[in-house]
This record gives structure tokens, sequence and C-alpha cells, in this order.
């Protein structure tokens, strides 16, 4: 520990947010062909946005087709609250469809969508642009006008792109719930957007079984007044009922419409989506995104970051039930007229390699996806991608969580076959789009930190008095200037809005993580200051001693929290997956081998006082560990609120694993 804070030079008294215990050597250059073909490969780029990023965010807004300019780039008058490109009309609709075919690209295929069970449909744009015009009538004819807010839930069917587009098209800002929430969830966010519509499905296929979702929705309407009609795509086939006048079946409706629609012209500052994320405690925030800033972000990280060319076949292995589905599944993808692959099911149904094998029949060429599926693959064994022909992958992404360095290194070594940069791209809900990431063709990574921030967005690491630190010490993450595709406000509550982001520190916007530069001014991610644990007047973060887990060759997956102690004020508990193949014979035994390990990889202060093997975490829907439960579990608490929890009989599972806890204290 004393060892530590000597190396950064510090005085001892002095009082980090986080501290940060870890190091990484290892660096991956662009490499020279990918560099010389990327579509940013000059680094003159952040130089130019930052010298006048309003210019910088007008020159992206010239690849979008609108209907009439805007008048002012950004008006920040009334800060926090910004309105971007300013009396600009568009449709994001038109933008994604309408403007592709009519140059001629009607027949390329927009997605290549996989039932899990095996199904398959192709869609070009043409056909996607039909299907699209025939809903926004069908909406018009179920009374659904401008500014109607609709509620969405549905499985991972081409229908879901589809009515997105519809409600883009006319201007019914959606807000779609994932199809994995429960009723209550539906209701409360019916509720809260006072939506007339609920668009669903019967049900939809996970682990090769259907599951149901109309009976939730009509479980949710029972404390919903404001719903007045059901539109019900049939899936699965299964049985449901349906209430006369209001349910109606999708293929009714939509089948008898005409497949001409003129799109609505949108303000730059329409309302587009809500889409409701948890807060840590109370009713759920409804981030609200607008229309042209939002269409301005999206389809330049997409382009930048992911490199899209016109022959590439992109896979975002997320749902669009959350945020990187809206925007890397749908807007941004179809806008850059891009083909894609979705994917309705499960990574390992109906065997592991179910992810692998999609990647070479369709010729994937480029992969988003999340940590968590990376060490889910990880833990099954990388034979089963190794047995199938990835050679079309060229770009790799990751998204969702702080990606530890190991599973960086697999994903890069099995995954990339060692040719593929990794884009490790830091974003929120709130953000609409990618925030700090490489740029493929320009930036020399290193595993486990996101790079820089991209052009056009000003990123910070500042104290708790809001002071910038130095290099090599960690704080709160920052964004000091509005970027286009910010949240606008909180749907209903501007005041929780202003609050809730802008309130911590002036002028800044906030929103929960922990990060650090490193002497090269990388930025690493450290997690939520929330889970920061203080141990012993240290502030460590959960991210750096998950790593240092994952890095030993059997650990698969690992969460810390901290856990009331009353000689240290909080000790460290992690929970530990291993990997399939690992067997130790001894549990007690090999939990001391890894908090030796621990201790070693970083620092005896980070070295955790009990380790737990578990077969599974509790993780939300996009696959973040829900610490907040794994807190209660280790202090022995009541578990609380688990209606955001994936997999409910997760929690189950770890409390019988504690028996076997190692505490050799
Ligand atoms: C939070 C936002 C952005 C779409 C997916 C999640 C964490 C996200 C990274 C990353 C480290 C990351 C942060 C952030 N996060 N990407 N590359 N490295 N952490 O959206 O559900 O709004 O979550 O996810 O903690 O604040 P979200």
């Amino acid at each position: 520990m004393v060892d530590q804070v000597e190396r950064a030079g510090q005085p001892e008294e002095r009082h980090d947010a986080i501290e940060v215990l870890s190091h990484e050597d290892r660096r991956f250059p662009p490499p020279a062909a990918f560099a010389e073909q990327a579509n940013v490969n000059d680094p003159a780029v952040y130089e130019r946005a930052k010298a006048d990023p309003e210019a910088f965010w007008a020159e992206q807004a010239e690849n979008l087709t609108w209907f009439k300019k805007w008048d002012q780039v950004l008006d920040w008058d009334n800060a926090p609250f910004a309105k971007w490109f300013v009396g600009g009309k568009l449709n994001i609709a038109h933008n994604c469809l309408d403007r592709h075919v009519e140059a001629g690209k009607g027949n390329k295929v927009a997605f290549y969508w996989e039932g899990e069970p095996g199904d398959t449909r192709t869609i070009t744009y043409s056909e996607l642009l039909k299907e699209v015009c025939k809903v926004s009538n069908a909406l018009k004819e179920l009374d659904v006008v401008k500014g109607d807010r609709v509620v969405i839930y549905m499985p991972m069917i081409p229908e879901l792109a589809v009515t997105l587009l519809a409600c883009a098209r006319i201007g019914a800002p959606h807000t779609v719930v994932f199809g994995g929430f429960s009723a209550d969830a539906v209701r409360d966010r019916i509720n809260d957007a006072q939506a007339e519509i609920v668009i669903t499905a019967d049900g939809g296929y996970r682990r090769g079984a259907p599951s149901a979702l109309k009976p939730h929705v009509d479980e949710a309407i029972e404390g919903a007044p404001s719903i007045e009609k059901v539109l019900v795509v049939k899936r699965t086939g299964q049985d449901v009922p349906m209430t006369e006048g209001r349910d109606f079946w999708w293929d009714d409706v939509v089948g008898r419409q005409p497949e001409q629609h003129e799109p609505e012209e949108m303000d730059s500052e329409d309302l587009l989506y809500l889409l409701y994320t948890s807060g840590t405690t109370g009713k759920p925030k409804g981030i609200a995104h607008t229309t042209g800033g939002y269409m301005v972000g999206a389809t330049y990280t997409h382009r930048a970051v992911f490199d899209i060319k016109d022959d590439d076949v992109y896979w975002c292995a997320a749902d669009i039930g959350w945020v990187t589905g809206h925007t890397y599944i749908c807007y941004a993808p179809l806008a850059n007229c891009t083909t894609s692959v979705m994917y309705e099911g499960t990574p390992f149904y109906p065997e592991p390699d179910r992810w692998w094998d999609i990647i070479e029949r369709y010729k994937v060429s480029i992969l988003y996806c999340a940590p968590t599926a990376i060490r889910a693959h990880m833990k099954e064994g990388h034979q089963h991608a190794t047995g199938h022909d990835l050679s079309a992958l060229r770009l790799l992404g990751s998204v969702g969580e702080p990606i530890n360095p190991e599973a960086w290194m697999w994903y890069h070594r099995y995954i990339g076959g060692e040719r593929c940069p990794v884009v490790d791209t830091w974003w929120q809900t709130e953000t609409g789009s990618i925030m700090i990431s490489p740029l493929p063709g320009v930036t020399t990574t290193k595993p486990g930190s996101a790079t820089f921030a991209l052009p056009g967005i000003d990123a910070d690491i500042v104290d708790d008095d809001g002071k910038s630190v130095p290099n090599g010490r960690a704080g709160y993450l920052v964004i000091r200037q509005p970027w286009p595709s910010m949240l606008r406000t909180l749907y209903g509550d501007p005041e929780r809005y202003e609050e809730t982001y802008w309130g911590k520190f002036e002028n800044m916007y906030f929103a929960g993580d922990g990060a650090m530069r490193d002497e090269e001014g990388y930025f690493w991610l450290l997690g939520r200051v929330d889970d920061v644990m203080n141990v012993s007047g240290h502030r460590l973060s959960t991210t750096e001693i998950e790593s240092a887990l994952v890095s030993h060759d059997l650990v698969a997956e690992a969460a810390v929290v901290g856990q009331p102690d009353p000689l240290t004020g909080e000790a460290i508990f992690a929970f530990v997956i291993l990997k399939n193949r690992a067997h130790p014979e001894d549990q007690a035994e090999f939990g001391k081998v890894l908090r030796d390990h621990v201790a070693k990889k970083i620092s005896p202060i980070a070295k955790p006082k009990r380790v737990m093997f578990t077969p599974d975490l509790p993780k939300t829907r996009s696959g973040k560990i829900m610490r907040r439960l794994l807190r209660n579990i280790a202090s022995g608490q009541t578990i609380g609120d688990t209606t955001t929890l994936a997999d409910s009989g997760v929690v189950d599972l770890i409390q019988e694993a504690s028996l076997s806890q190692s505490d050799d204290e």
C-alpha cells in the first residue's frame, strides 16, 4: 500500500475519489492496411473538432437529408437544456429508408434476420420502406397522431425495427420496453408516458422455447387506464386472449394498408423517443432524445468508430430494448445504408457456437457486443469459435461495462484472429451515442482502455471540487460541453434532469462513472462511483479488482462489492464464476489462490477478504452486474427490488452457493 502511494509520487494524506492500482503495458497500433482504408485516419480530426465543435458537428449534419436546413447549430442559452440544429426539419425514417431507395440502393439488404429456432428473413431497403409505410398507415388508422407516445414491447423480430421507424415516420415518440421485463415495468412506462397504444407480439423465442409477451401487456393494462389499443404481431402462434375492440392483429390491420406514406416533417428538436433507465431509487427515468442532433451523433459515430463501408456485414448483438439497439441496430446503421444481421435469441442456443456460426454463415465483418457476452463465451471456451471460419471479421467492438483486459485479449485473439482492431466504446443511454472510443484507423489501443474522447466531445476527469485531476489520478468522469445526441431532459421532470446530471458540478455533465487517465492521457473507466468500496480509507474501484480476478486463467467472470467490516470499514467480497474447464478440488484453497493472485496482480489492499464461487451473477437484461443485490447478499440483508433482474433464479442460486465461501480470516 505504501508502495502504491509512493509510486504515484503523492503525499499519503491525499484523498482521491478513487485510487488507481493497475497498470497495462500492452498496446496495439492500428494495422497499416486498416488505417489506410479507414473512414477516419487523419489524427488532425481531433484538433479540428476542438477548435470549432459547432462547425465540426454541422459538417457531420450535412450527411443527413434535411427538408429544411437549420438556422443555428447550437442554442445553449438555457443550459443545461440544449437545442441542436435549431430550425432544421427532417424525418428520420426518410433518412433511413426513402433516400437510399431513391438513390438506387433499394435492393441492398438492410437486415439478415435470424430467429432463434433457425427461421430466417432477408429484408432489402425497398422492402423495409414498404413495410414501414404500411405500418405508418396502420398507426394512422388506429388514431395515432404526431406527438402521441407509443409503447413497444416486442421480441427481436424485424417488426420491432419496422415499428420504431414507423413511429419516427409519423412523429409519434416511441418508448421500447425490453421484452424480458415484467408487466410492472410495462405498466410504469405506459403510465409515465401516458401512452394510448401498445405494440407487442404474442411471444418470442428464448432459450429454445416460446415465451409469452401479450399476457404481460394485458396485466399491465389493468393498471394503465390511458391505453385504448393494442396491436399484436403473431410470432410464436401461441394462444393469447384478445379483447374485442381493443386488441388488433398486426396482419389484419397492417395487411390492408397502402405501401405509400408521406413522412411527417419533424422539427430537429421534436421528441424521437423515450427510453427508461432505472434510477438508483424510485421511479424510472424517461430519458428524452430528440430528432436532429441525436441522428447526427448516431450516424457520425457509427461511420467513424465502426468504419462502416458499403460492403460490410455489421452485427450489433444487442437488443433493441436498450439504447445500443436503438442507436446501433436501428437508426445509425440504416441511416448509413448498412447491411446488418439481427438475431432474435440467446447466444448459446441450441449450442454454444451459435454466434460463431452466424458470423461464418453471413460473413459478418463487424461485431459489436457486450463484455458480459464475451466473458460468457470465454467461460464456454474458445474451441467453439475457432471451429468456425471467422475470417470475414475485420473490426470488433465492446460496450456496456468496462472490458477486462483479459477479456479484451481473448476477444482480440480468438474472435479477431489478432488482425481486427478492438474498439471499447463508452457511452450511456443518456449520451445517445458513443462518447469515448478508439478510432480504429487512428488510435493505438490498450486492452481495457476506451482510449480517448471522440472528436467533438469534451470529456474530463475531476475531483470532488470539480477540478481537473492530473494524468495518473482517478476521479469523476464529466463532459464539459454539450453534444448533439445528449438527452434533452427527463420526461415530465426537468428539475430531476438538472439535478441528476448537472447538479454535482457546475456546468458539467456527470452521470455516475469513475475514471482515470494514464500518463499518456488514455481513459480507463472504473465503474460506477456508487460502487466504489472504502477499505481502510482507500477508495477502490470494482473494475480493477474484477479485472485482476478475470486475469486468472480459470476465472470467467467476477463481481466485487464492499461488505461492512468492523475493522476496515468495508471488506472486499468477491463473487467468482469459473470457466467450465475449471474443477478446483478444494474451493476454500482455490479462493485463497485467487485472493493472493489479486494481491500480487494489483495490490495487497485490493485483496478480497472473501471469495464465493457461484454459477451465475445477477444481471440486468443489458448485461450489467447488479452489485446492489450482491451487496445485500454479502451483508446478509434482504434482497430488495429485483424487477430489473434478467433472471430472478440467480439470486437463489447464489444464496445456495454461500456455503462454499472461503474465508480464512
Ligand atoms: C453505463 C451506461 C451505452 C450503451 C450501453 C449501456 C457503463 C458503458 C462502457 C465502457 C466502461 C461502460 C458505464 C455507463 N459503460 N460502456 N465501454 N466501459 N463502462 O447503457 O445502460 O445507459 O449504461 O454503462 O457505467 O455509465 P446504459
